[in-house]
């Protein structure tokens, strides 16, 4: 394992001259391996400044926001800006139609007027260390068996330890699939408070139909602000704490940019998978997919209708549905663009080059068949996870009864009442949330359409043989079967009426439970998963697991020119190049920048995706944009980079050569929806609001000029 190590440090060290501006770096080796690079491209800062333990730097102004995405503070007073589809779920819970900030709109006056937003966090990172040669040690005589088992204590060992008498979160995380091991340490805020956003018309202007698209013209960011304790100490929420001062705050750059200008993007990107095999993009391309589409297809229908029909019922399913439809969409287009750029066959190259190499190495010669048989034995079951998790458990009703799985399991002959209480208590505690977004008419069109899929998609053999039991449902059609079915658990279960749940959880019986239409389902959905299909998921990850470790080594092996990086996996990373424009097709180039005139071109009052607030309008008429107009007197709304971004890295700054703010990441584009997958320099954009944009959108849009003064403006 040692000589490993040196291997690996071997290759990093070797890499220079990398051409595009892929990769996601682990800021503690930028010193090491990229700064050379970076300042060639334009950084003026120090390494130090950049990422340091025990002086500020940039990363103490970056937080991983509620875990899904990131934020940066852009004040001494713990303003935070992050996207507007980042906030979504916080403003539009705040939101009814007495007082409907999602479509209005919101700035607070003060700090009494902040909203605290009950669960919302945001994390810090105080240092990176690497552990893999402890971790890597302690593996030493593990079975691949072992394993998974042993990592888990390992790093719950190493966590203790190092969380023991300090009031920090600690997270180890694996990187390039197992050959190494990095530790996170965080400062965890949880008193957080909404301080604005823009009316969604425009933190969302252009909806799905321009998600995951350029040219965009989004003011896609949402303000918050860390609280903490009188002693700036991290606390939970109360009414005398106070605004957090920042170890470092990031200075707002309002010169603008230009095409070639350097930008940097520092954040927490979710989930790549740059190192997968050839077998499993076509796995994805051609079922896993169109499969989550179809499904998610049938969900966000039905919720549409709802939406469409009642103000109240719309703000209510507004968060669920755009999170839905956000990797609806990406599904597509990843789909899309896997097939265009052929990767598939791209990646079988590399694996061919790949088998090449390994030929007479034990290490290594072995792997790729391996992960042949794997696929071959994985791939006919493939979908029944999907139809579990997407399926199955995306029927609100039926996710709701899976709370009480393990009520059910323990409750059996009285087997453990600890954890049987334990469930129902999890259960009641979510009650509030899920029956105050309820739909039942809409649940049951949906719990209906899926069990067709499911019975039309799985082949017979794989079926639930509860098939067998909605199957007698009354009906000529199997459509009238699955519909009947459906209706009669709508009417029958307790899970439909809160008041019954309730009951029930008040005086839970197990035979109570399994005698409920809704649960029954459920239940043997899952125990079907369970029983046939989840060991065949588990051999498959675990053959694949070493397989992955030893593929990526050996990559690293045969190419040690190349700088290799890990693949995300929400940890604190940056990614450097620069403004970029694109050609999307042939003859075909997309501007670097978009302005206000593109949202007045796209302005369409009867659809709701492309409104516009009046005032945004007047403003562009009055051409009252102060002092954030662009020199041509235009006022810029977004603009692109050629990072390496993904999601998780919604809300992250872009940082300029100085260090100054001046744009926040939001997007991909549409033509490199394949990026999770591999990084195409020719296609590959991190879509910006331009900060200037977001400026103005404040001081001039949201009256609020009081949250502009609060930042070190860069003139
Ligand atoms: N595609 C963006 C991302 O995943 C989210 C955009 C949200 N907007 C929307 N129309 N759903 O970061």
């Amino acid at each position: 394992m040692k000589k490993l190590l040196y291997t690996l440090t071997t290759f990093l060290l070797l890499s220079t001259g990398l051409k595009a501006d892929e990769g996601m770096w682990i800021p503690l080796l930028l010193k090491k391996y990229n700064y050379e690079q970076m300042k060639a491209k334009g950084l003026k800062l120090t390494p130090e400044q950049l990422y340091d333990v025990n002086n500020s730097s940039l990363k103490d102004a970056i937080v991983w926001f509620n875990g899904g995405c990131t934020g940066e503070i852009i004040s001494s007073k713990g303003l935070v800006l992050t996207n507007h589809h980042c906030g979504y779920d916080a403003i539009a819970t705040n939101s009814t139609p007495q007082n409907n900030i999602l479509d209005n709109g919101f700035w607070a006056k003060n700090n009494g007027e902040e909203k605290p937003i009950a669960g919302m966090w945001v994390s810090i990172v105080q240092r990176i260390e690497d552990v893999s040669d402890r971790v890597q040690n302690e593996l030493k005589g593990v079975s691949e068996k072992e394993r998974p088992a042993k990592l888990q204590e390992i790093f719950k060992k190493i966590t203790e330890e190092v969380k023991k008498g300090t009031k920090y979160d600690v997270l180890v995380r694996e990187m390039f699939k197992g050959n190494a091991y990095y530790l996170f340490v965080f400062q965890r805020f949880t008193d957080i408070r909404l301080v604005g956003t823009p009316p969604q018309s425009v933190g969302k202007f252009g909806g799905d139909a321009d998600n995951w698209m350029w040219p965009r013209h989004t003011g896609d960011f949402s303000m918050f602000r860390i609280y903490a304790n009188k002693d700036n100490e991290a606390a939970g929420y109360a009414p005398d704490n106070i605004p957090y001062t920042p170890k470092h705050s990031l200075p707002v750059n309002t010169k603008g940019v230009k095409e070639g200008d350097y930008a940097m993007i520092y954040g927490f990107p979710g989930r790549t998978n740059r190192y997968e095999f050839s077998q499993g993009i076509d796995l994805a391309v051609e079922k896993i997919n169109p499969t989550i589409v179809s499904l998610r297809d049938i969900r966000l229908k039905a919720w549409k209708e709802v939406m469409d029909k009642n103000e109240g019922d719309r703000l209510k399913l507004s968060a669920d549905y755009a999170s839905i439809a956000n990797y609806w969409k990406y599904y597509i287009g990843q789909t899309e663009q896997l097939k265009r750029l052929k990767v598939v066959s791209f990646k079988k190259e590399a694996e061919a080059k790949f088998y090449d190499f390994s030929k007479g190495n034990a290490q290594y010669e072995n792997v790729l068949t391996n992960v042949e048989k794997a696929y071959v034995a994985y791939r006919p079951i493939a979908l029944q996870r999907v139809y579990l998790s997407e399926g199955i458990f995306g029927v609100s009703m039926n996710a709701m009864a899976s709370g009480l799985i393990p009520y059910a399991n323990n409750a059996k002959d009285n087997k453990d009442t600890a954890a049987a209480n334990k469930a129902i208590k999890a259960s009641l505690a979510n009650a509030e949330d899920f029956y105050s977004s309820f739909f039942p008419l809409a649940d049951e069109k949906i719990l209906a359409q899926i069990l067709e899929m499911y019975y039309n998609n799985i082949p017979v053999e794989q079926q639930a043989p509860f098939m067998a039991t909605i199957l007698k449902s009354k009906g000529k059609t199997n459509t009238e079967k699955f519909q009947n079915y459906a209706k009669m658990v709508y009417a029958k279960s307790f899970l439909a009426s809160r008041e019954k749940f309730e009951a029930f959880c008040n005086a839970p019986s197990y035979k109570k439970l399994i005698a409920d239409p809704c649960f029954a389902m459920v239940y043997a959905f899952n125990n079907n998963y369970l029983t046939n299909y989840k060991p065949q998921v588990d051999a498959f990850t675990a053959a694949i697991g070493p397989e992955a470790r030893a593929y990526v080594r050996g990559l690293m092996e045969m190419n040690p020119g190349k700088t290799f990086y890990p693949d995300a996996n929400s940890s604190l990373r940056l990614t450097y190049g620069s403004v970029q424009a694109y050609e999307p097709k042939d003859a075909v180039k997309f501007d670097y920048m978009t302005t206000l005139d593109g949202v007045m071109e796209k302005y369409d009052p009867k659809n709701f995706e492309f409104n516009a607030p009046q005032k945004l309008i007047d403003l562009y008429n009055a051409k009252d944009f102060g002092i954030y107009k662009r020199a041509d007197g235009k006022m810029p709304v977004a603009f692109i980079t050629n990072n390496d971004i993904t999601g998780g890295n919604s809300g992250s700054p872009v940082i300029d050569g100085e260090g100054q703010l001046i744009g926040l990441a939001f997007d991909g584009n549409w033509e490199a929806m394949s990026g999770d997958i591999v990084f195409d320099e020719k296609y590959k954009r991190t879509i910006n609001v331009d900060i200037r944009y977001v400026l103005f959108l404040i001081d001039k849009l949201g009256g609020a000029p009081h949250i502009v003064a609060e930042m070190k403006l860069i003139q």
